[in-house]
This record gives C-alpha cells, structure tokens and sequence, in this order.
C-alpha cells in the first residue's frame, strides 16, 4: 500500500534536475525562434469543458473516444484534462475577440497534455507539447512559413528529421472520397483487421494509418485522395507545394498520411524522425479551417502544428544537450568555522554579482570537499584555510587542467568573469 504512494502513475514522470537543462534549452528555443516569427505565447488551462474535445477534435477519434481524461468536477460538469491545445487555442482567441484585431493572430504553447494510451517508447500519459498556431489566413504561404519555422527550429537544435506531406481535401471533396473508401473497404471486410471493420464503417480515413500487416496490400490498393481534391484543395495544395520548393524545403508527399484529429482540411503534415523508433512522429499539424465555426464562432482560418517535447528532448544530441547544462562557476572548499563564515560572505557577494557559486555545509576533509566539487561540474575551485583567511589571498584551481593561482578576492572576480565561455 505505501510502496504505491512512492511510485507515480503509469504513462507519467518525473522529469528529474539533470534532465531539465534539456527541457530549458529546447524551449528557450523555441521562444526564442518562434518570436522572430511573430508568435506569441498564450497560456490556456489544463481543464476544459470536455463539450469543447468532443466537437474540435471529434467524437469518433481515439483521443476523444477512448483517451481523454474526463470525469465530473464538484458542480456536476464534465470537464477534461486538455489532450492537445489546438482546440483550447481557438476558444481562446474567440473568447478574447482575438479575431476582431486586424491581421494573424500567431500564438504559441509550451505544456502538458493527457491522453490515457497504452503505454509503450515514446508515449506517455502526461506528455508536453509545444505547438503553434497561426489564425486567420487561407493564404498557402502561412504553410510554408511555419513548417520552414519548426524545421528551422529543429535544425537549430541538431535535429535529423523528414517532412511528411499530404491533402485531405475539405467538406466538398472528402465526403466522396469517404464513401469511395468505404465501397472498397466492404469488398475486403472479411480480410481486414477487426479495428478497420470498424473504422471503415466510424472513421473511415483513419483505416490508412493501419500498422497490421495484413491489412496493407489492401490499403495500398485502395484509391488516393490526391486523385479526388476538389479544383481548390488540389490548387491549395499545389501552392503549399511551390512556397515550400521556393523555401527550399524538401519533402515527401505520403498519400496515407491523415491524421488523428477530425478538424484538418487540406494541407497535413507530420515531421518524423528516424531516430525514434515505432513512434516516430515528433510533429503533427495542418490547416483548420473549419474548427472555429464548429465550436460556435465564426469562420477563421487556422494551420498549425505541435511537437511532442519528450520525444524531442529524448532524441537531442549529447553537443546540444551540454549547451543548456550550467555548472557552478564556483564551488567553495573551506577548513573550519571561521573558514566557512568567509566563504558564505564571499558566495554571497559573488552571486549578488551574478555568479553562480556552490558550498555546502558538511564541512569535511579537502578531499571529501573536492569530491563534491568535481560532482556538481564546478569549473573553478576556491580554497579557505586558516592561513588564507589571515592573509585574505586565496588559492584557486581551474578544474579543467587543475592549474593552480593565488587571487585576491577582486582578483577572483576578474578571473571568474574571464573563463565564462
Ligand atoms: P498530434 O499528432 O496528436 O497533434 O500530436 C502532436 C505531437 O505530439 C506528436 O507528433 C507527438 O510528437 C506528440 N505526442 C502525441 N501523443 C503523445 C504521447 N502520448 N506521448 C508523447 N508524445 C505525444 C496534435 O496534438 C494537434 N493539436 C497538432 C496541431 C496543432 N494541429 C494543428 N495545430
């Protein structure tokens, strides 16, 4: 019984101190990129009215059908724990009449978000996006600007990965295609999947993101929906794709490629990476059009994406990830009571100045001191003893090639200052 109160939840984690830096880094990026673009950040709540999952995203979706978590607060309301934040975003920028303002709105996010699936690499229950979402233009070339912006972004950070797109036609071309997969689908019922069977029937277009191996010389027969666009979406498209050469962006275009959510028209994308195994997507997006109509506002046109910030973090390499670690750029090893009253005044002073400086209170012998030091990565060590207190000089060593100096402590100032990289 207590043993479970000392474990979390399956499919959560804690993301401990050493992985942190990481997670700081990526989003600093983020902000700092993202912002260069004219995005700005918007903080929606983790709890929604679970009426606003079930119309943005779709009541036949897994995320709706099978993974949020929803249950009824004090007041009798069904409410949810946010499972992405496109929908939230959207209420947001209705609410607040973001709409009214002339030009895009571009808002971003940074944060958590829940859907109970099955655990497995790469997936968990509480997982943290950042997405971003652009509102307010059909123009084809607000596509080009944010996959260049998220690419460029994960270039900045060292990252391989490949651009996966496609079409998904709108409400006048879909609805056909639709029922053209579904005619297909029920000649082949007997050979399909059971999930298919029933996804061919509730969520047809889902039924081309099938894994099992069986269904596959089925779906890969079945007709593409680039061959059934409507005049404008296969135009929007073949736009999308000229802004994007004209970028000088590469890509793929994958026929299959649909996506979970009810809300995209058009233009889909997902930017995967080799390096992650069965779940390889690390970027999910497209267009939106109709969502802001759906929940009750009028029509606003959105694209966006979202990255999933754990499978990002999981897959940065060693180089970057040591650009967001900051270790103590001071670490004070004393002997005696009188050697520690000196060193809390010197830490104090030094880091009202804006160094980052470490001691601890043990106390100890120089080498269980020293042992410390290494630990925490100190780059500089001071050392306190009697004889340096009376002379007020102290001795210092740079740990990287454990050369040695005597310093005052204005002396030390500069030298600190000096070996900041
Ligand atoms: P999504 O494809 O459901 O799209 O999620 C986007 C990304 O979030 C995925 O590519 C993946 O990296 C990450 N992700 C999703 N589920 C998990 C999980 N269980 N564990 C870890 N990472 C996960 C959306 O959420 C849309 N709102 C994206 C969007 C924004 N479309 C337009 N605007």
């Amino acid at each position: 019984m207590v043993a479970s109160l000392l474990t979390n939840l399956p499919g959560t984690r804690d993301i401990l101190p050493e992985e942190v830096s990481s997670w700081h880094l990526v989003e600093d990026a983020a902000r700092g990129i993202f912002s260069r673009y004219g995005f700005q950040e918007i903080r929606p709540p983790l709890l929604e009215a679970t009426e606003l999952f079930a119309r943005g995203i779709g009541g036949e979706t897994d995320i709706v059908g099978k993974e949020m978590y929803t249950f009824q607060d004090q007041g009798g309301k069904s409410v949810s724990l946010r499972p992405e934040a496109t929908a939230s975003t959207v209420r947001a920028y209705l609410q607040h009449s973001m709409h009214r303002e002339a030009g895009l709105s571009r808002l971003y996010y940074i944060g958590p978000m829940f859907r109970h699936e099955k655990k497995q690499k790469g997936r968990w229950r509480q997982f943290y996006q950042i997405g971003a979402e652009a509102l307010g233009s059909e123009h084809p070339a607000i596509e080009a600007e944010v996959i260049e912006m998220t690419l460029f972004f994960l270039e900045s950070l060292e990252v391989q990965s490949q651009l996966l797109i496609n079409s998904v036609g709108d409400g006048k071309c879909r609805p056909q295609y639709i029922e053209l997969l579904r005619q297909n689908l029920r000649r082949h019922q007997a050979e399909l999947c059971e999930d298919c069977r029933q996804r061919a029937e509730t969520n047809t277009l889902r039924v081309l993101d099938c894994k099992v191996a069986t269904c596959q010389p089925i779906i890969n027969a079945l007709p593409k929906i680039a061959d059934h666009l409507c005049e404008e979406c296969a135009q929007h498209f073949e736009q999308v794709k000229s802004y994007l050469q004209a970028a000088g962006i590469s890509y793929e275009i994958v026929p299959r490629l649909v996506r979970g959510l009810d809300y995209y028209v058009k233009t889909a994308f997902e930017i995967v990476s080799a390096e992650l195994g069965a779940q390889n997507a690390l970027v999910g997006g497209g267009r939106y059009d109709g969502l802001a109509e759906v929940l009750g506002g009028p029509r606003v046109p959105g694209f966006g994406f979202a990255m999933g910030l754990d499978r990002l973090v999981m897959i940065l390499p060693e180089s970057v990830r040591a650009r967001g670690k900051h270790p103590p750029e001071l670490y004070l090893v004393y002997l005696g009571e009188a050697a520690l009253s000196k060193a809390l005044l010197i830490a104090r002073s030094l880091r009202h100045k804006g160094f980052a400086c470490h001691l601890e209170f043990a106390g100890g012998s120089l080498k269980s001191q020293m042992r410390l030091a290494n630990r925490v990565g100190a780059r500089t060590v001071l050392f306190i003893g009697e004889d340096e207190l009376a002379r007020d000089r102290y001795i210092i060593k740079r740990m990287e090639d454990s050369t040695q100096q005597e310093v005052s402590l204005e002396e030390l100032e500069a030298f600190l200052r000096m070996q900041r990289p």
